[in-house]
C-alpha cells in the first residue's frame, strides 16, 4: 500500500505534459496543448492537455482525466502501477505502507496463487516441448488442428502428461504449498488413500487463461480421448486470483487490437479464439463456457463501445444466447453478430477458409443484433399469431434495455417495419416494460427517504424524454460545483429571531448548494456522481478547497468526469435564456446557481411523481390496498409541493 503522503508527494511532483508527452506529440494551441488522440483514429487532433490544471480531455474518445488515469488508460496500469511508474520517473522513493496481518495474508495469498499458477504454465510448456509424450501426444494434436509454432507460443499452450502423479511430484520438488496447488485445482485430493494427491489435469492439452497484464490465472485442459464420458474440457476452479465472471479468455492477446480495430469479435471458446487469431483476426476474446457476464462486457468496454458476437449455425444455440446479448445492449453498447453456415463454428471455418475468405465473411455478414433476432424469430414463428405476439414482446425487450433514447426509438420504427406492425404498438409496449423495469430498482429509495418540502416541476411531456435528462441536471450542478464552489454570491435570508425582517448574505456558492440539497435530503441518480458530490462536501466540511482532489481522483470514473467538467467550456450566459425570471441585482453567477438548483430539484421531483403514479398503478394491480394508502399519502405530500410551485421563495424564482 502506497501511503496517502507518498500520493500527494508524487501528485505534486508530476507534470502532466511531460508524463504524456512520452506517448503523444504535444504541440503549445495557446494556454493547451494538442495532440492526435492516442484513444482514437482521427486526422484532427481533438487530444488537449491543460497545464494549468494538470488533466487532459480527449474529445473523441471522451476519455479526460490526471496524468495518473492516462496511464490507467494508455498503459493499462492499476492505481498503484500508475503511481509507481511516476515515483519512479521522478524518483520518489515509496516506502510501502506496512499491511496489516489480514491484508498481508490475502496479498500473500494472492501471490501464492500466482506463482504456482506461473510455474504449472512453465511446466506445462516444458513438457509439451522438451517430453517425448509432449511432442509426440500434444504437440502433434496441436498441429492436426492447424496451429503454428508462433500460436502456440503466443497462447503459451502446454501439456499434461498422462502419468497420475508427474505435476504432484514436479511441484513437491519445487517445494510449493499444497494448499495453493489444490486451490487452483492443479492436483487434487486422491478420494481413496489417505494424503495422497493425483494430477488435476492429466493427459490433457492445456489452454492458460490470462489476465489483463497476462499472468496466467487458471486454466483450460481438452482431453485427447474422444470417450463421450469423459467431460471434453476441464477447467480451473474459481480462486483469489481467477473470477469467472470478470475474465474473458484472449482478452490480454486482443487488448491491443480491440482498441485498434474500435470492435471486438466474442466466441464461444478456445479454439474459435486461437484459430481466429492465427488467421489474422485479432481483436477475439470468448467467454468459454459460460455465459457471458456484465464484468465480462465491462472488460470489452474499457477498450471499445462495439462488439460483434459470432455464432454457429445451430439455432437452439443462437436463441440461447439472446439473453447474454441483452446484458451488452444494457451496457449501451453497439451489437452485431455474424452467423455461420450451418454444421460450422468460427473455428472450423477459419481453418477450412484462406484468412482473406473469413475476413470477408465476418465483415459482410456482420449484421444489427436486434435486426437479425427479429428475422431469426419470425422465421421461427410462422403466421402462429400467440407465437408472434410472444417474440414481439421478446423483441420489445432488448428494445427496451438500450440507454439511449433515439437509438431506441430508431430500432422501433426498423422492427415495426419488420414485423409489420404499428410503431405505435410498439411504443406502448416500450414504455410499458421501462416503467416496470425502472419502477423495480430505480428510485425507491427516494420515495422511502422522502420528507421534505420542494419545488414541483410541470409533468414531463413524455416519460421517455423526462428520463433521459436527469443526467444532464445532475451534471450542470456538479459542474457549477467544481468551477465555482470557492466564489462567493448573496442570497437574501430571514433575519434570525424577526420573521419580518431579511438581510442580505454573503455565502460560498459549494456550501450554499451542499446546504440546499441536504435541505430537501435530496442526493443524485447515480454512485459517480454521489461520490463526486461526497468529495465536495468533504472540502466543504474541511474548508480546504482543492479540487485537485477530485480531479486526481483515484477512481477513473471521478477524474473523468471532473476532467469534463473543468474542460468543457461552461456559459454562465445561457441561464439568460432560460424561463427564470430573476432581479436585477443578481449577479450571473447566482442566477447560474439557483437556475441549476431548480432545474435539479423540479427534475428529481418529477422522478419521484412519475414514478409514484407507476407505483399507486402496479399495488392496485397486485390488490394490495396497503401499500396503495401509503402511497397516495405521498402523493398528496407531492401534490402539496406542486401547489408551492408557483409561489416564489427568496431563494429560487419561479418562471
Ligand atoms: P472439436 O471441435 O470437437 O475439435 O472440439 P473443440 O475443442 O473445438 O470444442 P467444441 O467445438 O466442442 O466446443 C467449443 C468450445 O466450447 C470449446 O472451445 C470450449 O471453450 C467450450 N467447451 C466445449 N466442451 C466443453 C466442456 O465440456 N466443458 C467446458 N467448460 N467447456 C466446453
Ligand atoms: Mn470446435
Amino acid at each position: 500500500m502506497i501511503p496517502r503522503h507518498k500520493i500527494d508527494e508524487i501528485l505534486a511532483a508530476v507534470s502532466i505534459e511531460e508524463v504524456v508527452g512520452e506517448y503523444v506529440n504535444l504541440k503549445r494551441s495557446g494556454r493547451q496543448l494538442r495532440a492526435l488522440s492516442p484513444f482514437a483514429n482521427e486526422k484532427t487532433p481533438s487530444f488537449y492537455v491543460v497545464p494549468e490544471k494538470q488533466i487532459f480531455k480527449d474529445f473523441s474518445s471522451g476519455k479526460g482525466g490526471n496524468a495518473v488515469s492516462f496511464l490507467m488508460e494508455h498503459e493499462h496500469f492499476t492505481y498503484p502501477e500508475a503511481l509507481r511508474y511516476l515515483a519512479k520517473k521522478y524518483n520518489i522513493e515509496i516506502e510501502e505502507e506496512e499491511y496489516t496481518s489480514e491484508q498481508k495474508e490475502a496479498e500473500n495469498e494472492r501471490e501464492s496463487l500466482y506463482i504456482v499458477t506461473k510455474f504449472a504454465e512453465d511446466y506445462f510448456k516444458d513438457q509439451l516441448h522438451d517430453t517425448d509424450e509432449g511432442k509426440s501426444v500434444g504437440l502433434s494434436y496441436y498441429k492436426q488442428r492447424g496451429f503454428t509454432n508462433e500460436t502456440i507460443e503466443t497462447f503459451s499452450l502446454g501439456y499434461s502428461p498422462n502419468k497420475w502423479e508427474e505435476f504432484v511430484t514436479a511441484s513437491k520438488e519445487k517445494g510449493y504449498n499444497q494448499e495453493y496447488l489444490l486451490k487452483t485445482g492443479l492436483i487434487k485430493k486422491s478420494p481413496k488413500k489417505e494424503d495422497h494427491y493425483y494430477d488435476g489435469f492429466k493427459g490433457r492439452v492445456i489452454f492458460p487463461i490470462h489476465n489483463l497484464s497476462g499472468r496466467p490465472i487458471g486454466f483450460g485442459a481438452r482431453t485427447l480421448l474422444t470417450d463421450k464420458k469423459v467431460p471434453k474440457y476441464l477447467n480451473s476452479p474459481e480462486s483469489p486470483i481467477y473470477n469467472k465472471s470478470n475474465i474473458l479468455y484472449g482478452i490480454y492477446q486482443a487488448k491491443g487490437e480491440i482498441i485498434k480495430n474500435d470492435n471486438c469479435y466474442m466466441v464461444e471458446g478456445y479454439t474459435d479464439v486461437i484459430s481466429f487469431h492465427q488467421s489474422g483476426i485479432k481483436n477475439v476474446v470468448a467467454s468459454s463456457g459460460t455465459s457471458l457476464t456484465p464484468g465480462q462486457i465491462k472488460l470489452v468496454k474499457r477498450y471499445s463501445q462495439n462488439i460483434t458476437v459470432l455464432y454457429d449455425g445451430d439455432e437452439a444455440g443462437i436463441k440461447a444466447s439472446f439473453r447474454g446479448v441483452n446484458l451488452i445492449l444494457e451496457e449501451g453498447m453497439n451489437v452485431k453478430m455474424v452467423i455461420f453456415p450451418d454444421g460450422e463454428d468460427p473455428d472450423s471455418f477459419a481453418r477450412s477458409h484462406e484468412p482473406e475468405e473469413l475476413a470477408e465473411y465476418v465483415k459482410s455478414n456482420a449484421k444489427d443484433f436486434i435486426v437479425t433476432k427479429t428475422e431469426i424469430l419470425l422465421k421461427g414463428a410462422g403466421n402462429d399469431p400467440i407465437l408472434k405476439a410472444g417474440l414481439i414482446k421478446d423483441i420489445v425487450e432488448s428494445i427496451a434495455k438500450i440507454p439511449d433514447a433515439i437509438a431506441r426509438s430508431v430500432y422501433v420504427k426498423e422492427c415495426s417495419t419488420l414485423l409489420d406492425i404499428e410503431e405505435e404498438t410498439l411504443f406502448s409496449e416500450l414504455a410499458k416494460i421501462r416503467k416496470t423495469a425502472i419502477q423495480k430498482n430505480a428510485r425507491k429509495q427516494d420515495y422511502d427517504n422522502y420528507e421534505a418540502p420542494l419545488q414541483v416541476a410541470e409533468k414531463p411531456k413524455s416519460y421517455e424524454a423526462f428520463e433521459s435528462n436527469v443526467e444532464s441536471q445532475e451534471k450542470d450542478l456538479l459542474r457549477i460545483l467544481i468551477n465555482f464552489g470557492d466564489k462567493n454570491i448573496s442570497i437574501t435570508q430571514e433575519t434570525e429571531g424577526d420573521e419580518e425582517s431579511e438581510e442580505i448574505i454573503e455565502v460560498g456558492v459549494a456550501p450554499y448548494i451542499l446546504h440546499e440539497l441536504a435541505n430537501d435530503d435530496m442526493q443524485m441518480s447515480s454512485d459517480v456522481h454521489n461520490q463526486f458530490l461526497n468529495e465536495i462536501v468533504e472540502m466543504v466540511t474541511e474548508d480546504n478547497w482543492n479540487i485537485g482532489r477530485i480531479v486526481n481522483h483515484e477512481k477513473p470514473e471521478i477524474s473523468g468526469l471532473a476532467a469534463e467538467l473543468v474542460t468543457s467550456k461552461y456559459e454562465l450566459a445561457k441561464w439568460d435564456l432560460r424561463n427564470i425570471r430573476v432581479s436585477q441585482e443578481d449577479t450571473k453567477l447566482k442566477r447560474a446557481v439557483d437556475g441549476a438548483l431548480y432545474s435539479f430539484k423540479s427534475k428529481m421531483v418529477a422522478v419521484l411523481i412519475v414514478n409514484n403514479r407507476t407505483m399507486i398503478k402496479a399495488a392496485q394491480d397486485s390488490d394490495d390496498y396497503e401499500q396503495v394508502l401509503t402511497l397516495l399519502k405521498k402523493q398528496t405530500k407531492l401534490d402539496e409541493i406542486k401547489a408551492s410551485l408557483s409561489k416564489p421563495t427568496g431563494r429560487i424564482i419561479l418562471s
